[in-house]
């Protein structure tokens, strides 16, 4: 069974992912959860884990992430995920605390199960990067890395650059040119699997539990800030990476050679395919399977607390 560390940044998406690798625990282990800054600064980032964590019964360990970008200034999302960076649900006091430095645990569990661990990424690829430049023997020792971020087919931060890139690009540029076996979802993909009226109401129709009420105020939120800044429903950017991991035939990729834009300063953090190039360093989602992906998603909620 496919062993996972999962490296996030809630986020209402984030959150949404979360909740699905709880429900569909059968078909990968996620051993921790890492809490990056990037919607919203780490220490609120963390919170809203260790809160969801409780909330799922996720029984894993949650450590700290990064604080910030390698070289550019910070940046956050609160437009769109809230001052709180999870805004809608209202959680009880946590009880869970910090397990640690995320950096160290991920550097030792990887380096100490070689060709076990993969590495999910669906914020800043920060992490990521510093695991990569620390040690020799953490690229070798990773079974494969799956990231949300990327995009060619516009941006949703400037007009060419997606956010998780765009809030790190020398550590996107780091992680497509390490070596490892990549598994990339795009907007290019995730936008496909947007949020409906629909699926909201079959939610709501569905039984009474703690995570749904989770679910339906924070994708409220969600929603709204989605339409006032995007002018459109949510998309289900991270759950594309455990749907993925939960039933691979959902998606359906290419192989092709991502970079990253260091340069511009129009264009900067936006990546570009080299589709001519020798080097396919990643294996990108380009298709989905809308049907699939929300039949995983209902089957994740019926096991929810
Ligand atoms: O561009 C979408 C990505 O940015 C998602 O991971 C979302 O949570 C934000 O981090
Ligand atoms: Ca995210």
């Amino acid at each position: 069974m496919e062993r996972i560390i999962f490296d996030c940044d809630p986020g209402h998406d984030d959150a949404v992912a979360l909740a699905m690798a709880k429900g569909l625990s059968e078909y990968f282990k996620l051993e921790a959860v890492i809490a990056t800054y990037g919607n919203q600064i780490r220490e609120k980032t963390l919170t809203n884990t260790l809160n969801l964590a409780q909330a799922l019964n996720l029984d894993v360990p949650v450590y700290a992430g990064s604080v910030a970008p390698l070289i550019r200034e910070r940046v956050v999302a609160g437009n769109i995920h809230g001052e709180n960076g999870l805004a809608g649900p209202v959680f009880p006091e946590c009880r869970l605390k910090c397990a640690g430095n995320g950096i160290t645990y991920a550097l030792d569990t990887v380096i100490n199960n070689p060709g076990e661990i993969t590495f999910v990424s669906v914020g800043p690829f920060t992490d990521l990067a510093v695991c990569l430049k620390a040690d020799p023997r953490f690229a070798p020792s990773l079974k494969r890395i799956i990231v949300m971020g990327g995009s060619t087919c516009g941006g949703n931060v400037t007009s060419t650059a997606e956010f998780n890139v765009y809030a790190d690009p020398e550590a996107a540029q780091i992680v497509f040119n390490s070596g490892v076996e990549i598994v990339q979802f795009g907007l290019d993909v995730t936008l496909q699997v947007m949020l409906s009226e629909e699926i909201l109401e079959k939610v709501r129709a569905s039984k009474e539990t703690n995570y749904k009420s989770i679910f339906l105020a924070s994708m409220e939120y969600y929603v709204k800030s989605c339409k006032e800044f995007i002018h459109d429903y949510p998309a289900m950017h991270d759950p594309c990476t455990i749907a993925y991991l939960a039933d691979p035939t959902i998606f359906k990729f290419i192989e092709t050679d991502v970079e990253v834009d260091l340069k511009s300063t129009l264009h900067y953090g936006a990546t570009v395919d080299l589709r001519e190039s020798i080097n396919k360093n990643v294996k990108k989602a380009i298709k989905a399977d809308i049907k699939k992906f929300w039949d995983l998603f209902f089957k994740a909620l019926e096991k929810l607390p």
